[in-house]
């Protein structure tokens, strides 16, 4: 009995003393706001705080309590920025971000040959989740290739389902007298089309023509078909030059045909020179003619260092010009040296005497 009076006694003192207590505004908590808003507040108050907008609490307590002697017992609360989880690779592709809070945009692209098969960006949402599932790079594939008319697959590799991938190639052709026009192959586009396919054409040639101081293989009067070859020849003494054979090209046209060049009449009958590696007087070449391309060596003459050296000069159909430093030998060359016997000048000298 005496106890519980001595428990009101002391309760009601407590009362009295604090009697017309009250609390001010409870202090702010960064990123969050409290209710309820009042001036004042009674002991026994609590308010409560919750994080803004895009944010969410890291840790702490977030009730404040109005304490009987005026004060606050405060909230421990912490606000941190909404965050949503680390995204993952993109195989085969590419996600580019700054940052990963909320409201942060990711953006999704795939490498080259793939495609992107969901969004190509995600928002972090207030909730903490991305706004877009992740999404997926799938590989391109090209159709089954068309065919040219008159043409054929020649390589096709198809991968399942009949398709094809990037970068794969098919081969074509053409069947027999046809030609190719364009590309023999195709490759299949990182946009899902091929690169543009040949096309097939009949290809007809006029009878080939004859070449001047040559000769051609029989050739009937009537069209020829695409590839169909001709032989030329040269009659003596001219030489060919280019291919033997012409042939029925793509665009109805023969392949160039070889020419026959004359040879040369080499007009200095005295003159030792070198002629194909050996050492001769022209006139005692076979009539003083020299195939086209063929080189003639003269020998001038160094009258300073007594010594001779070497000049060469080419056959070109039927064109020939002696060397502007030869000198024909005069009425007593037998008495002087024929530059031919003479030493061999060294290289600097050679020069000075031209
Ligand atoms: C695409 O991804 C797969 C699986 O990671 C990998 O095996 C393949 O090499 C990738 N392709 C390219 C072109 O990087
Ligand atoms: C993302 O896709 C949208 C619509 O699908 C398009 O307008 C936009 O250009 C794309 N952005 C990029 C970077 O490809
Ligand atoms: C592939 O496609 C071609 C042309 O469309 C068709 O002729 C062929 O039967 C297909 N093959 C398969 C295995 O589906
Ligand atoms: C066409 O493709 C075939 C097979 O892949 C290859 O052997 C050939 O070299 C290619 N031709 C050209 C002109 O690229
Ligand atoms: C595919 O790309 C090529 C060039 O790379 C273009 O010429 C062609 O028009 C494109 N085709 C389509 C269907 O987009
Ligand atoms: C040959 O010489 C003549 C006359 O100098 C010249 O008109 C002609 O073009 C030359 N021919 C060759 C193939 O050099």
């Amino acid at each position: 009995m005496l106890q519980r009076l001595l428990l009101a006694a002391v309760l009601c003192l407590i009362g009295f003393s604090a009697a017309g207590k009250v609390c001010g505004r409870p202090r702010q908590v960064e990123n969050a706001v409290f209710r309820p808003g009042r001036v004042v507040y009674n002991p026994q108050d609590v308010v409560t705080y919750s994080c803004n907008l895009g944010y969410v609490k890291d840790s702490g307590n977030d009730k404040a309590l109005c304490l009987i002697l005026g004060n606050w017992e405060h909230a421990t609360l912490q606000c941190k920025r909404q965050q949503c989880p680390k995204p993952g690779a993109l195989e085969n592709g590419t996600v580019r971000y700054t940052d990963i809070t909320y409201q942060s945009i990711i953006y999704f692209s795939c490498h080259e040959g793939y495609r992107l098969r969901g969004a190509n960006e995600s928002q972090c949402l207030v909730s903490g989740a991305w706004s877009a599932p992740f999404p997926v790079c799938e590989a391109v594939t090209c159709p089954h290739p068309q065919i040219p008319d008159l043409g054929r697959l020649e390589f096709y590799k198809p991968r399942e389902g009949n398709l094809s991938f990037y970068q794969d190639v098919v081969q074509y052709g053409c069947q027999l007298n046809y030609a190719l026009i364009g590309s023999e192959n195709a490759t299949c586009r990182a946009n899902g089309t091929w690169t543009p396919i040949p096309e097939c054409r009949a290809v007809k040639c006029q009878r080939p023509t004859e070449i001047p101081n040559g000769y051609m293989s029989f050739a009937p009067y009537r069209k020829y078909d695409y590839k169909e070859a001709v032989t030329y020849g040269c009659n003596p003494p001219y030489t060919l030059v280019g291919s033997r054979t012409s042939y029925c090209d793509k665009d109805g046209e023969w392949t160039q045909k070889p020419l026959c060049q004359a040879p040369c009449h080499v007009p200095t009958p005295k003159a030792n020179v070198l002629h194909n590696g050996r050492k001769t007087r022209v006139d005692e070449i076979s009539r003083q003619q020299i195939q086209h391309g063929d080189v003639i060596t003269y020998y001038c003459k160094n009258k300073i260092e007594k010594c001779a050296y070497t000049v060469e000069s080419r056959c070109h159909d039927g064109n020939f010009t002696v060397p502007a430093c030869y000198k024909k030998p005069g009425v007593f060359s037998v008495f002087t040296t024929d530059p031919s016997d003479m030493v061999p000048c060294p290289e600097a000298s050679q020069q000075s005497a031209i």
